[in-house]
C-alpha cells in the first residue's frame, strides 16, 4: 500500500514534469516476409489492395505492418497491442465472439463494467476478404489516458487479413487519420481525446526506431524534442481525410520522377508507395529489378547500396532526403527496394504514400490543432 502510494506520487510528479506529455513505446516486429520465410511459407508480399476502396473507405491489408504498441479497453483494463495507424480512422480489437482470431487476446464485454452495447454492423473489405464485426462502446486507455464513451469495433471475423493477422504481433488497429474517413463515422480516439480535453496540446508525434531491439515512441499531447535534430519543418495539410500534404516535387539526381503532387503520411504502411508507372521507372533508374515472386516489388544488388542516388521529396519548400541504405531492406540476403506501386483511385488519389521508410528518417509531428505536419531528421 505504502510503496504503491509512493510510486503513484512519483509517477504523478514525473507526468507533471512532462506537462501531460504521454509516451507510448512503439515496438518493431520482424517483417511478415521474414516471418513467412522462417515458417517455410510462400512469400506473398503486399497485395497492393490497401487503398483500393475508393474515396472515403480506408482499405488496408497490413501485410507489411511492423510497428505496434499497447492500449487497453474496458474496466478493469483488457490489454491489446495495436498498430497506431495514421492511414485509417477506426479502432478495432478482436472480440470474444471471434472464432478465427488465433491466439490473440479477445475483448470480453461481459467482463467490463463500463461497456455499453451498440451492435451496429461493422465491415471493412480488404484485398483478400472481409474483416467484420459489430460496434461497442467502452473506455479506451492509451498511455494511461482514459477516453470515455469510445465507439470501436469488436471484430469477430478476420478472414480478410489472412496470415498477416495470424502471424502478426498486433491484435487490432487504432486509426489516427481524420474522422471523415472513419467507417460508420465513429468518432476517432484522438478526436475524443481532444473533445474530452484530455490533452495539453492537440498533437501527436512518431519516432520509429530502425532496429527491432530498441523501442520507438509515440507521444500524445506534445512533442519529444530529444528525438530529432534541428527545427521542425511544418507543411500545411491540403485535406483532412488521410494526413495529406502537397508534394512539391520528388526528384532523383535533380530530375523529377513523378507528376503526382499529393502525399500522405502513413505509419500503417511500411514502404514508400506511389503510382505503379512512376515506381517502375524509378526502380529502373536506381537499378532495381522486378522481384520474380511479386512483380510489384523490386530487388537491388546489395553491393550497389553505397552508390545509390538519394530520393528527394520536397514539401513545404524543404527537401527531405532518403539515402540508398535507408530505402533498401535486406531481407535474409535479398535486398528489396522499399518502394511499391499502389494506384489509389480518384478523388483521394493518385498520391504518394510516405510510410515507415520515410518516418524512420524524419520525426513526424501530426498537428491536429494547426492542421499541419512537422518533420525533422531523427536523432
Ligand atoms: C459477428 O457479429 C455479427 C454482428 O453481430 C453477426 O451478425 C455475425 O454472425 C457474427 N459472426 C460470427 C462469426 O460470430
Ligand atoms: C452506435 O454506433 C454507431 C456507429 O457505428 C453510432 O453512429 C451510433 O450513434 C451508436 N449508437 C448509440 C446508441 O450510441
Ligand atoms: C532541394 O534539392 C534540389 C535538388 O534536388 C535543389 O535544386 C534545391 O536547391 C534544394 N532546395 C533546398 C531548399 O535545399
Amino acid at each position: 500500500m505504502r510503496s504503491s502510494l509512493v510510486l503513484f506520487t512519483l509517477l504523478a510528479a514525473v507526468n507533471a514534469g512532462r506537462a501531460g506529455l504521454l509516451r507510448i513505446p512503439i515496438r518493431k516486429m520482424q517483417s511478415l516476409n521474414d516471418i513467412y520465410r522462417e515458417n517455410n511459407l510462400q512469400y506473398v508480399g503486399p497485395t497492393g489492395a490497401k487503398y483500393a476502396g475508393g474515396a472515403d473507405v480506408p482499405i488496408h491489408d497490413y501485410s507489411n505492418a511492423q510497428y505496434y504498441g499497447p492500449i487497453s479497453v474496458g474496466s478493469p483494463p483488457q490489454n491489446f497491442n495495436v498498430i497506431f495507424d495514421t492511414g485509417s480512422s477506426n479502432l478495432w480489437v478482436p472480440s470474444s465472439t471471434c472464432s478465427n482470431c488465433g491466439t490473440h487476446p479477445l475483448y470480453d464485454s461481459s467482463k467490463s463494467s463500463t461497456y455499453v452495447q451498440n451492435g451496429t454492423v461493422f465491415d471493412i473489405r480488404y484485398g483478400s476478404g472481409p474483416v467484420s464485426g459489430f460496434v461497442s462502446e467502452d473506455v479506451a486507455t492509451v498511455g494511461g489516458l482514459s477516453v470515455k464513451y469510445q465507439l470501436f469495433a469488436e471484430i469477430n471475423n478476420t478472414q480478410g487479413l489472412g496470415l498477416a493477422y495470424k502471424l502478426g504481433k498486433f491484435d487490432g488497429i487504432l486509426g489516427m487519420a481524420w474522422p471523415t474517413i472513419s467507417v460508420n463515422k465513429m468518432p476517432t480516439v484522438f478526436e475524443n481525446m481532444v473533445g474530452q480535453k484530455l490533452l495539453p496540446q492537440p498533437v501527436f508525434a512518431f519516432y520509429l526506431s530502425s532496429d527491432s531491439g530498441t523501442d520507438g515512441e509515440m507521444t500524445i499531447g506534445g512533442i519529444d524534442s530529444t528525438k530529432y535534430t534541428g527545427s521542425l519543418q511544418y507543411v500545411p495539410l491540403t485535406s483532412q481525410d488521410y494526413w495529406t500534404v502537397q508534394l512539391d516535387s520528388f526528384t532523383i539526381n535533380g530530375a523529377s520522377v513523378t507528376s503526382t503532387t499529393k502525399a500522405i503520411l502513413d505509419t500503417g504502411t511500411s514502404l514508400l508507395a506511389g503510382p505503379t508507372d512512376d515506381v517502375k521507372k524509378i526502380a529502373s533508374t536506381v537499378g532495381a529489378k522486378p522481384f520474380f515472386l511479386n512483380p510489384k516489388e523490386f530487388t537491388i544488388d546489395c553491393s550497389k547500396v553505397p552508390t545509390l542516388p538519394d530520393l528527394v521529396f520536397t514539401m513545404g519548400g524543404a527537401n527531405f532526403t532518403i539515402a540508398g541504405k535507408d530505402y533498401v531492406i535486406n531481407s535474409g540476403g535479398t535486398c528489396l527496394f522499399a518502394m511499391t506501386g499502389i494506384d489509389v483511385p480518384a478523388p483521394a488519389g493518385p498520391l504518394w504514400i510516405l510510410g515507415d521508410v520515410f518516418i524512420r528518417q524524419y520525426y513526424t509531428v501530426f498537428d491536429w490543432g494547426q492542421k499541419r505536419l512537422g518533420f525533422a531528421p531523427v536523432n
